[in-house]
């Protein structure tokens, strides 16, 4: 079915999905429904694959022909790899991933969230209180930037004064609002980060404490190595770029989707709707990680098309998700929908290792806004941020009341 506000295949093929502009500029809803309807396994002009239905998604991520190990986003994989390959989690394949995977699943184990949980209610509670007197404030930088960094943080025992310094970096490696932010930049800020932690680690080494650090530090699998420094410190740095833009994000999408839909937000706030249903709508709806990224290490046959070894292939999240043969009405933001497979979290061996807690920050916000806020509303023009990888918004100006 092609409806009449659908691009045409030529119009498609003149679309970058390198350019983060493209992702400021378009109508992503028809670009997105344009491909799963037109052309569902899309070679783009330059060079690399486009799925964009939920089935060859979820198959894609399932098919151990499609490698991590070359880089998981599109960008690192267009420049020839990712230097942590091997080393960090998002990016290693095979038994050196189970390795790795089996010590972060141990050091994030429920103990270790259930004790997040208290302190992050506090924290969330105070800021959503603080900004209920009606005045108008962005809700991205003032409450948002300030949970999921202030958790991961107090996951890795980071100390009060280094947040702001690692939040800033963490927002230039991964995202901008400043449209000409170079990829330069973003490799230096990685540096910085990196550096640090390794000087986080080192201090571990030397002085064991309470954290996700010291559990890495101290790993020791029953079969196969510990784990080294190098891999210690990629790994971590996995947790801190993970760990907070993709949370930050749905955060924030999700109070711009009430602040536009007062009624939806009447009916959780009252209570007519859970939170555990609306925490995943809006994880859907959001979809943060717009694609995934892989290299196929064999020639692979998909949807009739013949993919070679070594071509890149992107796997389209955001599309998935609104993917219309799996979703009832994927254009409409309902928080009771059920059931809600989404794709954000990823799906397969890769499937994120924090998604646990990425669902607890929002459901912690959610409780806090059902407390204090009766209604949002927008009081300026959203920004959003600058990425052909993640989705979400720099600035949000709301009005709580
Ligand atoms: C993996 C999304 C929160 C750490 C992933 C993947 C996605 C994703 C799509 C799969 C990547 C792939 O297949 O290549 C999200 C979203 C989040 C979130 C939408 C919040 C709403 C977190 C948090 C942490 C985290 C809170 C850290 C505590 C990771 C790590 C991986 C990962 C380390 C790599 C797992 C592996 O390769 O085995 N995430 N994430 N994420 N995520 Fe998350």
């Amino acid at each position: 079915m092609i409806d009449a506000a659908e691009l045409s295949i030529s119009e498609l093929r003149e679309i970058d999905l390198l350019d983060p502009n493209t992702f400021v500029d378009y109508d992503l809803t028809s670009l997105w429904r344009s491909l799963r309807h037109q052309s569902p396994i899309f070679r783009h002009p330059h060079g690399f694959w486009v799925l964009t239905r939920y089935a060859d998604v979820v198959a894609a991520y399932k098919d151990p022909r499609f490698g991590s190990d070359g880089g998981n986003v599109l960008s690192t994989l267009m420049a020839g790899g990712d230097s942590a390959a091997g080393a960090m989690l998002a990016v290693t394949d095979g038994p050196r991933h189970r390795r790795l995977r089996t010590a972060l699943v141990d050091a994030l184990r429920p103990r270790t969230m259930n004790a997040l949980a208290e302190p992050l209610r506090a924290r969330t509670g105070e800021l959503v209180r603080a900004m209920t007197s009606g005045r108008p404030f962005d809700f991205a930088t003032e409450i948002a930037e300030r949970l999921p960094m202030g958790t991961i943080c107090d996951l890795m025992g980071i100390p009060a004064g280094d947040r702001a310094d690692l939040l800033e970096w963490n927002k230039q490696a991964l995202s901008s609002d400043i449209a000409g932010t170079t990829e330069a930049d973003a490799q230096l800020a990685r540096g910085e980060i990196l550096l640090y932690l390794s000087d986080l680690v080192q201090e571990r080494r030397e002085r064991a404490g309470t954290d996700v650090v010291t559990e890495l530090v101290a790993h020791r699998p029953e079969d196969g190595e510990p784990l080294s420094d190098e891999e210690i410190v990629y790994n971590c740095y996995s947790l801190l770029i993970g760990g907070d833009e993709s949370s930050r994000m749905s955060a924030v999408c999700g109070v711009l989707a009430f602040c536009e839909r007062p009624e939806a937000w009447r009916r959780v706030r009252d209570g007519e709707v859970g939170v555990d249903s609306t925490v995943e709508e809006i994880l859907r709806w959001t979809t943060p990680a717009m694609h995934v990224g892989r290299r196929a290490r064999a020639e692979a046959e998909v949807g009739g098309h013949r993919i070679a070894e070594g071509d890149i292939v992107t796997l389209w999240n955001s599309s998935a998700d609104r993917d219309e043969t799996v979703f009832p009405s994927p254009e409409t933001f309902d928080p009771a929908r059920r059931p809600n497979r989404h794709l954000a979290f990823g799906y397969g061996p890769h499937f994120c290792v924090g998604a646990q807690l990425g669902r607890l920050e929002l459901r912690i916000l959610l409780e806090a806004l059902r407390e204090s806020v009766t209604e949002m509303t927008l009081a300026g023009k959203p920004r959003r941020i600058y990425s052909n990888f993640l989705y979400g918004y720099s600035t949000l100006p709301v009005v709580f009341t």
